[in-house]
């Protein structure tokens, strides 16, 4: 840090620590979580750690995104912390008070003083010096650069709970608009510029027959995949209406399980043709110009048993071909996809006869399986799952060389998240009785899907990995659809009175907002995060860089739950030095989530980081998007 720049302000921003000296208990040993309130800057956020050498004397250090300090003068009677430190000429004070997990404190400069609140996160520090998680990150002053498809930023709605009845649509609600679409949902989806979203499952698909979802006289249907009725009021229609509402582009996948190729022919027609019974169907229905539906996806998950009309691979790939020379046939200007495992065993075969008519293979993943029980993993058992797109993603770009089809068609990751949803006992594929009890049961379980706490740092930054690891492959993975868009496990809740925005949600809008244009290949090496016998990188970085090759937009995740990291930045020669802006999305804890009472409580902030020699801290649980301006 350079003298004679701070003022009381900056200090505080800087975050800096001081020394402690203990109680009896001595609980306050460990590390905190601590917030300075009210600064000129607004609050300040840091790790506070409390240690005791074995001749028993204590220490301590302070760290936030600004930086680390060491305490001096550290005293502790009977929970009663006295320290201070200097931030270049200037001396701060911390008083206050240990109480079990809290501590309650003052930081005091010559003329002002702030509330220091702060909660324990750990026992004790696993901080031993040297053991700081340390990244370094190379970036080639003039390097190659890609473009990438913003379609990764894309969403899937699913006829399942309330992602689209009580989701995006709601007739009736005083939150919606005349035709029904939820406009406090629809304003928060275009903070996430979402540019397509597939529909209508999933599962929910497989027994689904367009015809029911058109026109005037609409019936209720039996959904066999859910067991609940389907009142068939958001169909085919409202879709893209609701799409040309948001700006998106529709993405219609259509029923592969106990639909036929007629019925997908048909569908086109409807959504396409000019001319022909089902053109004229759309038209009588008050729709005379084409909806010029452009992606479409033939099946959802026909290889699994858990789906309607489940296909051998045998079965499979004549009825891709099939289908698609009878879409194609109606409208050739459309762009396909047709589910596949991300497999050798299922890829291979498909190509080889389907691949000239495909432009994407569609996968799916969901990294913790939680459909038949609900269990809340902790943070580390959730992060340590963030190389996993990373490793499927390279996997599968190995299946699409081989089977030569690598550079033609695209990976379409269309249905994506960290937590499978809930949904014990189902899909059962067939009509259910709806009374029976363990049926009611059963789909109550569902709201499971619902509890705010479980949304946290871990899927804010799951997601983050999920979208470098398409990034770095933006050659490969031409579309990505997190699963869902709205409500169950999706990123947005919307509840009759208005909207919660979770964790995930904020790294999205970070992402679509934020990044520029191309891809940048990093040269990155981090120190790992160790778990339970595994290891993943505690930082993960993307680089992008805007069309003119001046300016650079980082994202860096930190994964550690506690500890600040430490990252060097060179680009070219230079090792960045100074004050950038920057865009941090953290919350006061790995487990932190938002919720009705307090939706607020996870949201990026716009601060300024400072590089000192190229390195910087960057907080534990965090993602940051650093903008490098050039000159
Ligand atoms: O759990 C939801 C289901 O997950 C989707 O309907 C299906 O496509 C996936 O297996």
């Amino acid at each position: 840090m350079k003298n004679g720049i701070f003022n009381t302000i900056t200090i505080i921003a800087l975050l800096i620590i001081s020394s402690c000296s203990g109680n009896s208990d001595e609980s306050y040993l460990g590390q905190w979580q601590y917030t300075v309130k009210s600064t000129p800057n607004g609050d300040v956020n840091g790790t506070m750690t409390i240690s005791k050498s074995q001749e028993g004397e204590y220490s301590g250090e302070l760290s936030s995104s600004q930086g680390t300090v060491q305490l001096t003068d550290v005293s502790l009677t009977n929970g009663e912390l006295k320290a201070g430190f200097y931030v270049g000429e200037a001396y701060l004070s911390l008083t206050g008070n240990f109480e079990k997990t809290t501590f309650k404190g003052e930081l005091k400069s010559e003329t002002e003083s702030f509330p220091f609140n702060a909660n324990k996160i750990a026992e004790v520090s696993n901080k031993e010096e040297g053991q700081t998680p340390k990244a370094s990150i190379t970036v080639d002053s003039n390097p190659d650069t890609k473009p990438y498809s913003p379609m990764i930023f894309g969403g899937f709605l699913e006829h399942f709970g309330d992602q689209v009845y009580g989701g995006v649509f709601d007739p009736g609600s005083p939150l919606s608009n005349d035709r029904g679409f939820r406009l406090d949902v629809a304003e928060a989806l275009r903070e996430l510029k979402v540019p397509v979203v597939r529909w209508p499952g999933g599962c929910y698909v497989s027994g689904y027959h367009w015809e029911n979802g058109v026109g005037k006289d609409r019936k209720p249907t039996d959904d066999m995949a859910w067991g609940v009725v389907e009142p068939n009021t958001f169909g085919t229609d409202e879709f893209v209406e609701l799409s040309e509402f948001m700006g998106w582009e529709p993405f219609i996948c259509n029923n592969a399980g106990n639909g036929t190729i007629g019925e997908m022919r048909d569908w086109v027609e409807y959504t396409n043709g000019s001319e022909g019974e089902f053109a004229q169907m759309r038209k009588e229905n008050g729709y005379n110009k084409p909806h010029n539906v452009k992606i479409w996806s033939i099946g959802n998950e026909n290889w699994g048993s858990h789906e309607i009309g489940q296909k051998t691979i045998e079965q499979w790939v004549p009825l891709v071909v099939k289908a698609a020379q009878e879409m194609k046939a109606v409208d050739p200007s459309i762009q396909l996809a047709a589910a596949a495992l991300p497999s050798k065993e299922w890829t291979l075969p498909l190509l080889e006869k389907a691949g000239q008519y495909l432009d994407y293979v569609s996968i799916h993943q969901y990294w913790l399986p939680l459909w038949g029980e609900n269990k809340m993993p902790d943070y580390m058992t959730c992060i340590m799952k963030s190389e996993g797109p990373e490793e499927l993603i390279s996997d599968y770009i190995n299946v699409l060389e081989e089977a030569g089809y690598r550079n033609r068609i695209k990976i379409a990751f269309d249905e994506w998240n960290l937590r499978a949803w809930h949904h014990p006992n189902f899909p059962r594929k067939t009509v259910q009785d709806y009374n029976d009890p363990e049926v009611i049961e059963s789909i109550e379980h569902r709201k499971k899907n619902l509890i705010a706490s479980q949304y946290t740092m871990a899927d804010a930054l799951f997601s983050a990995s999920f979208l470098n690891a398409c990034l770095r492959h933006s050659e490969d993975v031409g579309m990505a659809n997190i699963a869902p868009l709205v409500n169950t496990r999706g990123p947005l809740y919307a509840h009759p009175k208005g909207i919660v925005k979770r964790t995930h949600f904020h790294t999205l809008a970070m992402y679509a907002n934020l990044l520029d244009s191309r891809v940048v290949d990093a040269d990155v090496e981090s120190t790992l995060l160790e778990h339970e016998g595994t290891s993943i990188p505690v930082v993960d970085v993307v680089v992008t860089q805007d069309d003119d090759g001046k300016n650079w937009s980082i994202a860096i995740i930190n994964r550690d739950p506690l500890q600040h990291a430490s990252c060097t930045l060179k680009i070219g020669d230079e090792l960045l030095d100074g004050s950038y802006n920057a865009t941090v999305l953290s919350g006061d804890s790995p487990d932190a989530y938002n919720d009705i009472q307090n939706p607020d409580r996870v949201v990026p902030e716009n601060i300024k980081l400072i590089f000192e020699n190229g390195v910087v801290f960057l907080p534990p649980h965090s993602l940051t998007i650093l903008k490098v301006t050039g000159k």
